[in-house]
């Protein structure tokens, strides 16, 4: 079932009220245009008319300690159809941005929705995703101009929003159901779009931040760095952009 509205702060918001109603696996809220979009670190995500906005409620067959996955399994889905639909090459910064000629181009924001130990449910994941997509430039804020794009921006024409939408939804199930069985052949297809491989990179965690050059992602999912002595790091959490 895909619940849509014209215009609603966020679908990420809705999506994680109807799972606790109750709503089944395979659900998804979409809007046309998000009020109060939520990013990660509590950023807002900026949602104006254009853009593709939703949230896939999924009850995944893994194990807890593999649910961060599914964010990799989800941006490996955004960067494969785009580029499928409309051939542009985006790349993947570990582990929820898609960046396009160095702008951002979409985020997602997935949030575990863990019932009680009495209830004996699996978690449900919320995967919120939002692509700009036929939105120009001019639809976001001045002072964020400069750090994101929209498929439009690149192609000069308008896209059909709904078939990005379908064939999105599809390629996200079905990866996040590969990340069961066949786990590293998604994690092998995600390096391949690895927007901070070989780049100067740094990792804010608290209070410590440490600089190091991005070598990819481990058999885990965590973010590999290598730092000026040569020592490797895995990330699990924390902040993780290029230097300036
Ligand atoms: C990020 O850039 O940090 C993640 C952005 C995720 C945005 C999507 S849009 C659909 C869903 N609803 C939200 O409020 N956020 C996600």
């Amino acid at each position: 079932m895909v619940i849509c509205y014209d215009q609603i702060d966020s679908t990420n918001r809705v999506a994680k009220e109807l799972v606790l109603k109750g709503k089944p696996s395979g659900t998804i809220v979409r809007a046309e245009r998000q009020l109060a979009g939520k990013g990660q670190y509590g950023r807002n995500f900026i949602s104006p008319v254009g853009g593709l906005y939703f949230s896939l409620l999924l009850q995944p067959d893994l194990q807890l300690k593999y649910l961060p996955l599914i964010t990799l399994a989800t941006g490996l889905a955004c960067r494969e159809v785009i580029f499928s639909i409309c051939g542009l090459p985006t790349q993947i910064k570990w582990p929820n941005d898609i960046y396009l000629a160095d702008k951002k181009v979409a985020g997602i924001l997935c949030e575990n929705v863990i019932f009680n130990g009495l209830e004996k449910k699996s978690p449900t994941v919320v995967i919120g995703v939002g692509l700009n997509v036929n939105n120009t430039l001019s639809n976001f804020p001045p002072g964020i101009q400069p750090i994101v794009t929209t498929l439009f921006e690149h192609l000069h024409e308008q896209l059909d929003i709904d078939t990005l939408f379908s064939s999105l939804v599809t390629s996200i199930v079905k990866n996040s159901a590969s990340l069961g069985a066949d786990r590293q052949a998604i994690l092998a297809r995600w390096q391949k779009f690895d927007y901070l491989a070989n780049k100067a990179v740094v990792h804010t965690a608290g209070l410590v931040t440490r600089k190091g050059t991005g070598c990819g992602i481990s058999s885990e999912g965590y973010y590999r760095i290598m730092d000026d002595h040569g020592d490797e790091h895995c990330i699990v959490g924390g902040q993780l952009r290029l230097q300036s």
